[in-house]
């Protein structure tokens, strides 16, 4: 017998969506800015939410456990928003935690069980010193085979920028014009981490040393200041500083409802076409470090449901942890032919006002990367696009299709979502 293709048992629909600012926040917990990001949510819900309306909570969360010492925190969130004694969950799933919440949500609802559901992810890293952080992010890779032998996040990714350049010849240049990209949508976002361009950290940086009386760096453009190892020193070569997504704190929260309620939130719902998810061998059992069989089957799923094709979709998030990531992640969604996506992004192709505007939020590297909240943060973006609130950053044409990629560790686990209006 051959399984049937995946598909919603009934509609479901995205009727609100809001984040708390993401950054260093050294007064505030995971429980604190997931308030925050639900408090942003309600405001965007057209017709107004009751809290007690809603069903059920599923929450992304890497590891409030080792980050803050507080595990079990899903019952702890919902009590801080008012949903005690709905059923609260805690998704896990690395980097894609708050993706994966999205999607059992979404599963919770299609299968008739939910009307209302609230998803949410939630994260705090910056407890921690930095070493710690990256410890705490080692123990998602393989740890028998990979984080044991010293592998970290910045050095995994680093393997697949290498695999990358010496498959399609790209160079260190082209990983920085991801990052000149997402800095520049990065800037027109006021909730970003950096909402700083290149170019401006780069003036600011002159600026001081002439306050300073101190020499004068010699930038004529970003890729120089990004070619500099004292203003971009090697984390992990070639991932430099800035190829790098910063430790963050932040939360999002979407609130999702059966389709045929929508309306009585939304003026104007966006439903949800496709979900897709899929898993890969950790890194080191790959024979291709190029390419993630995750994203591939998840995004392959997600069309498929949705009955479109990478081509139809007008805009999307993907998790950009590391530039290279993003690259990789726009070759596995199909809208560039294997080793096309740095030349699609060296052309212009990616950026906003591009044929296929990639991460208009700043993306991971720029609004910042709270592990566990990501995923949520990628669709608060897809929101206020589609909805044409996205302000200074808003692309110019029509968004009827938009899409969301988050990747679990390097791509254990990868989950995609499109949105649209029909
Ligand atoms: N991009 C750009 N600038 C960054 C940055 C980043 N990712 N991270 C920090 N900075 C800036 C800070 O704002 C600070 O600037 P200032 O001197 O002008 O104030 C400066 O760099 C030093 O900041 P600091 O916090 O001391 O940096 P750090 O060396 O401790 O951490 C990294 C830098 C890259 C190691 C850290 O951000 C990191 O580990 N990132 C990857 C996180 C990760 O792996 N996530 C999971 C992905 S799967």
């Amino acid at each position: 017998m051959s399984p049937r293709a995946p598909k919603l048992g009934r509609g479901v629909a995205l009727v609100g969506a809001g984040m708390s600012r993401f950054g260093a926040f050294p007064d505030k917990t995971s429980r604190d800015l997931f308030v925050e990001a639900f408090h942003a949510m309600v405001k965007s819900v057209d017709k107004g939410i009751e809290t007690g309306d809603i069903q059920a909570l599923y929450v992304g969360n890497f590891s409030s456990d080792l980050f803050e010492g507080q595990g079990h925190i899903a019952p702890i969130v919902a009590d801080w928003v008012g949903l005690v004694p709905k059923p609260a969950t805690r998704v896990e799933d690395a980097c894609s935690s708050g993706g994966v919440a999205l999607r059992e949500g979404i599963i919770a609802i299609a299968s008739g069980i939910y009307d209302i559901v609230l998803v949410g992810g939630t994260e705090k890293m910056t407890n921690l010193p930095t070493e710690r952080v990256t410890d705490t992010l080692a123990a998602a890779s393989d740890t028998l085979y990979e984080g044991s032998c010293g592998f970290t996040f910045p050095g995994l990714y680093a393997a697949m920028a290498t695999a990358y350049m010496a498959k399609y010849g790209a160079s260190v240049e082209h990983f920085m014009k991801v990052g000149i990209k997402n800095h520049r949508n990065g800037a027109l976002n006021p909730k970003a981490q950096f909402n700083k361009s290149i170019r401006d950290l780069m003036d600011s940086r002159i600026e001081k040393a002439k306050q300073k009386g101190e020499a004068v760096p010699d930038w004529r453009n970003e890729i120089d200041f990004l070619k500099d190892s004292k203003a971009n020193p090697i984390v992990a070569w070639p991932m430099r500083l800035f190829d790098c997504s910063p430790i963050t704190d932040g939360a999002a929260c979407a609130l999702l409802v059966a389709e045929d309620i929508a309306k009585d939130f939304c003026h104007d719902p966006i439903q949800i076409l496709g979900t897709g998810q899929g898993s890969d061998h950790a890194l080191h059992e790959r024979q291709d470090l190029t390419t993630i069989l995750a994203a591939r089957t998840a995004a392959r799923e997600a069309y498929d449901m949705a009955g479109v094709e990478p081509e139809d979709i007008a805009i999307a998030e993907v998790h950009d942890c590391f530039t290279i990531a993003e690259l990789v992640a726009i070759e596995d969604l199909g809208f560039f032919k294997p080793g096309e996506a740095y030349k699609a992004t060296e052309a212009g192709l990616t950026a906003r006002d591009g044929s296929k505007p990639i991460n208009t939020s700043g993306g991971l590297k720029s609004k910042g990367h709270p592990v566990g909240a990501s995923g949520i943060g990628q669709v608060v973006e897809i929101w206020h696009q589609m909805r044409k609130e996205a302000g200074a950053r808003q692309v110019q044409k029509d968004v009827n299709l938009a899409l969301t990629h988050n990747v679990g560790a390097t791509g254990g686990t990868c989950v995609v979502h499109i949105f649209g209006r029909r």
